[in-house]
């Protein structure tokens, strides 16, 4: 074959060689923006805040003025934002409770209650069963009808019920399983009690459930800015 033909079949072949990498690049480029978009980032914590609990002017929540079982508990986000948590009075001395996992069979340390009582105590607001939220999971105080069961009068000595399928916690025993249908107990948060009387959010009580939906209570959402989480009221 004369040579320049030669040159010609190589410059041939160097160039179609050339388009197929430049498309095979142009199509991994489109392939990684893609899977980006698909993928939901992994944002979260690395370990658990400490977050003074605050009204909405900022203010510091003082523990003596936390209405003692009312029908309109405080919420709070703990430990990321869109993690909703009843701040509950009970009104009297919360102990330490063993918390069994009826999933697992497994059981946990419930933090006791804190404050000049020893009964504040604070829990997820999320259920355990399919991940409702407030208003539908709610909190009777003592002596109330919890809608749609046989919990009236004496026999609610202050329940957090869901609506959407009927799960019934105990907040006096670590909010454990009264009904099912969930299997887990709603995780509880540790509360430090501070000498000037404030809350701090510190961590999730260990050995407890995750937060429904969550792989771990740190990732999977986004962290709450500053040192503070506001609370919010459920009303109804
Ligand atoms: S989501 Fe609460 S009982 Fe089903």
């Amino acid at each position: 074959m004369p040579e320049d033909e030669i040159q010609d079949k190589s410059r041939r072949t160097f160039l179609k060689a050339m388009i197929v990498l430049s498309a095979g690049a142009a199509v991994a480029g489109v392939l990684k923006e893609g899977l980006s978009n698909l993928v939901t980032p992994s944002v979260g914590l690395t370990s658990f805040p400490s977050l003074l609990i605050v009204d909405t002017n900022g203010k510091p929540i003082i523990a003596d003025n936390i209405p003692v079982s009312t029908s309109v508990p405080f919420l709070f986000d703990y430990p990321l934002s869109n993690d909703p948590n009843f701040l509950l009075n009970l009104g009297k001395a919360i102990p330490a409770t063993k918390v069994s996992i009826p999933a697992t069979g497994g059981s946990y340390n419930s933090p006791p209650g804190v404050g000049p009582n020893n009964s504040i105590v604070a829990f997820s607001a999320i259920c355990q069963h399919l991940g409702c939220t407030p208003p539908e999971i709610h909190f009777y105080p003592p002596g109330t009808s919890v809608i749609g069961t046989a919990y009236t009068g004496s026999s609610n000595p202050g329940y957090i019920h869901c609506s959407c399928h009927g799960s019934t916690y105990d907040p006096n025993a670590g909010a454990g399983v009264i009904t099912g249908p969930t299997l887990h107990p709603l995780p509880p948060v540790v509360l430090s009690y501070n000498s000037n009387k404030t809350l701090t959010a510190v961590g999730m009580t260990p050995g407890s459930p995750t937060i429904y939906g969550r792989v771990s209570d740190l990732t999977g959402g986004n962290p709450l800015s500053g040192s503070t989480t506001e609370v919010s009221y459920l009303s109804g």
